[in-house]
């Protein structure tokens, strides 16, 4: 089956496609290999008509590491807690899963003390209408974010640290959106606390140096002042989303859209209405401290 195997990198920084392999059975470790060796030079990855099962794609996510189960247990597959349901479809007068997810530009779980190293989408359902097709995914690379940073900027960022917060992210969507429930201090605390993680962080397998605040999570500089804390992540959100870093995936069915939270955070276009109807299914791996 290897010989099949074919890559092809975008013209820019991040992102490549796969073609010619097939997931719903093991794959050997040189044919991981190569998929991951492409993951670790291009960022963001998609592997194309991958129809998966919960299970298979599980089980193909566990190459990578430990499975995490999401917080928002609402939104994860029934048989399969590891599975995570993206989708704007209701079942029963409930949504089947998250709908709401990557409003904002985010890296995923970086909320926790150890965030996601990798997340595995696998798209079921796009919506389309007359040829068209709608709710790409927008990637921004954060390692060639960081290096176009100026060096006076690179100098005032080393050593630095920012609380990244799924409570300050819940009530920011909540509000802006409408499809969550604002919540209450109380409320929220059954959610995680903010995590503390350095702005620059180093990528544990490749060394390069990532730019890790996002629109969605980072809210405060650790022992800045906010105004100027405020002011700081103003300008590196803006920075991180410059399109010379950037990579737009157009998503066909049967997609599998593979994605290292280090070197990318990313964000859902929601140009669709819910007669459209869009189904993911996701797994997130456990990736270490960032340092
Ligand atoms: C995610 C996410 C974006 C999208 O699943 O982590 O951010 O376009 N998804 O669905
Ligand atoms: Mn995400």
């Amino acid at each position: 089956m290897s010989d099949t195997m074919e890559i092809q990198n975008t013209d820019g920084p991040i992102g490549a496609a796969i073609t010619g392999i097939d997931l719903s059975a093991a794959i050997d470790d040189q044919i991981f290999a190569r998929i991951e060796q492409s993951l670790n030079d291009r960022a963001v990855i998609v592997i194309r008509n991958q129809n998966l099962t919960p299970d298979q794609l599980a089980a193909f996510s566990r190459r990578f590491g430990l499975l995490q189960v999401n917080v928002r247990a609402e939104a994860n597959s029934g048989q399969s807690p590891e599975v995570f349901w993206v989708s704007n479809v209701m079942k029963d007068g409930k949504p089947l899963g998250s709908h709401d997810a990557g409003r904002y530009w985010h890296s995923d779980l970086c909320y926790l003390e150890k965030p996601s190293k990798v997340t595995l989408l696998n798209s079921l359902e796009v919506p389309g209408k007359n040829g068209e097709t709608y709710g790409d995914t927008l990637f921004a690379g954060a390692a060639a974010a960081y290096d176009a940073l100026s060096d006076d900027m690179k100098k005032r960022l080393d050593g630095l640290k920012a609380a990244n917060g799924y409570r300050y992210m819940w009530n920011k969507k909540a509000h802006e959106f409408g499809k969550r429930p604002v919540l209450s201090e109380e409320e929220l605390l059954k959610y995680p606390p903010d995590a503390l993680h350095p702005i620059v962080r180093t990528h544990p397998d490749t060394g390069q140096k990532c730019l890790y605040v996002c629109y969605g999570y980072t809210h405060e500089i650790v022992g800045m002042d906010k105004s100027e804390s405020d002011a700081l992540l103003a300008e590196l959100f803006d920075h991180v989303v410059d399109p010379a870093f950037l990579y737009r995936h157009k998503w066909q069915v049967g997609d599998l859209l593979i994605w290292d939270n280090c070197a990318v955070q990313h964000k859902a276009t929601f140009d669709y209405d819910t007669s459209l109807r869009r189904v993911m299914q996701r797994c997130t791996v456990e990736g270490s401290v960032p340092y």
